[in-house]
């Protein structure tokens, strides 16, 4: 009842108009292009420039006969290499694997331009991808972001997958985050005590890029946070994610990510830069996704494919009875709706890695 209350209040009105630009100017990429740790093989990485003329960075993977591709789409703080599990187990086992960096990230372009990065967009240029690899139909799995994108794939380009799976972030209907991002807030901070994506702002705001390379321990540190109910003070609210790291705020992480793999991410992404990835911010709190997602076909809006929707059940910001409402209500009469729920933190594909990968090849094998 609860979730199906908070659901409907993230719902509502319109908003103004906001003019499409050409893409003017980039970040450049500086990224080392092969030293990707194991399992993933240096080989296996590709570079091609999508329609739109922008260079995108992914791995891939060719199936053995008879197996499906799986495409694996990051969110924020993300890239490729937050596949490292489920690339490991599905390649053992002969699936073919398309594993990119998301526009602004790693080896892919970082244009400035907040309209480069609506939904649509991303969409067709993960689909020029999958046109680029001759896969006519693949199964999508996105987590965070990446479940944005999967839902848009969904809208918009539904007959080139098979299936599609969502982790921590399930369906994000095309009515979600349709009023203005503080009135949603709003709403959270009276349902829930808190706004549970009050940190969108923070991330959204001029100079964010330069504090997270400023206090670069301290936010790796609140988004791999062990004691999640912690974030409910120090993360979520707004002005939590600014006072905790100006102050240099460090907690007890989770052993999901080891120091070894923290000190890759960590000087991944400070080498890329944080200005362009933050655009997946900025598009939710002013016009542009809401303004892109007007665009969808009416009659996509359901999911009428075999999904999956992994959620995770201590995840306080992306909350699991949230994604869970949405999901379920958009199933159409053909879709078919398989869940699990997670005793982890955000990131079950780390956290839970053993049961998911378990969960995900049940749910592929009896497609
Ligand atoms: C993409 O296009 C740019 C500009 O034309 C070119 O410099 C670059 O080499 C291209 N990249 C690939 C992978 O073809
Ligand atoms: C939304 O609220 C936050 C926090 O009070 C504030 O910083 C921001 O300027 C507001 N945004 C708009 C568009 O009003
Ligand atoms: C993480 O939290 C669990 C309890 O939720 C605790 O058992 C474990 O020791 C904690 N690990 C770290 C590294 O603090
Ligand atoms: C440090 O934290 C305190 C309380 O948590 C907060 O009031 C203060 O603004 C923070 N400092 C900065 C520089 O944000
Ligand atoms: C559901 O599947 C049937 C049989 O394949 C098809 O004819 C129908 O158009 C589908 N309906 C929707 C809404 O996708």
């Amino acid at each position: 009842m609860f979730s199906k209350i908070l659901a409907l209040l993230f719902v509502a009105t319109g908003a103004t108009q906001v003019q499409a630009s050409p893409i003017q100017s980039q970040v450049d990429v500086v990224l080392p292009r092969t030293d990707a740790p194991p399992p993933f093989n240096p080989s296996l990485f590709k570079d091609i420039n999508v329609s739109r003329g922008l260079e995108y960075h992914y791995y891939a993977a060719p199936a053995d006969s008879g197996k499906p591709t799986l495409l694996f789409l990051h969110g924020f703080p993300s890239s490729f290499y937050d596949w490292r599990h489920q690339v490991s187990f599905f390649q053992d086992k002969g699936y073919g694997l398309i594993v990119p960096d998301m526009l602004g990230y790693g080896g892919t372009a970082k244009p400035l331009d907040l309209e480069a990065y609506a939904s649509s967009l991303i969409s067709k240029d993960i689909v020029d991808i999958l046109d680029a690899e001759k896969i006519d139909q693949a199964i999508v799995v996105g987590h965070d972001w990446g479940s944005k994108i999967a839902a848009r794939l969904a809208n918009y380009f539904p007959e080139r997958f098979h299936a599609f799976g969502f982790l921590d972030v399930g369906y994000v209907a095309p009515i979600i985050f349709a009023a203005p991002f503080n009135d949603t807030m709003a709403v959270s901070k009276a349902f829930l005590g808190y706004e549970n994506f009050g940190f969108f702002d923070y991330l959204a705001r001029d100079g964010t890029d330069q504090d997270i390379v400023d206090h670069t321990e301290s936010f790796w540190d609140i988004w791999y946070i062990n004691d999640t109910v912690e974030s409910i003070t120090e993360f979520s609210p707004f002005g939590a994610l600014e006072a905790f790291l100006k102050n240099d705020t460090r907690v007890a992480t989770g052993d999901f990510v080891t120091p070894e793999e923290r000190a890759f991410q960590t000087e991944f992404y400070n080498q890329n830069g944080w200005t362009a990835p933050l655009n997946w911010y900025r598009i939710i709190t002013g016009d542009v996704d809401r303004e892109d997602n007007k665009g969808i076909p009416q009659e996509n809006t359901l999911l009428q494919k075999p999904v999956f929707f992994g959620s995770a059940s201590r995840d306080y910001y992306s909350l699991s009875a949230l994604w869970f409402e949405f999901t379920i209500t958009s199933m159409g009469s053909n879709g078919t709706l398989t869940t699990r729920e997670y005793n982890s933190g955000h990131w079950v594909q780390m956290q839970a890695k053993d049961e998911v990968n378990k969960d995900l090849l049940q749910w592929i094998e009896g497609l």
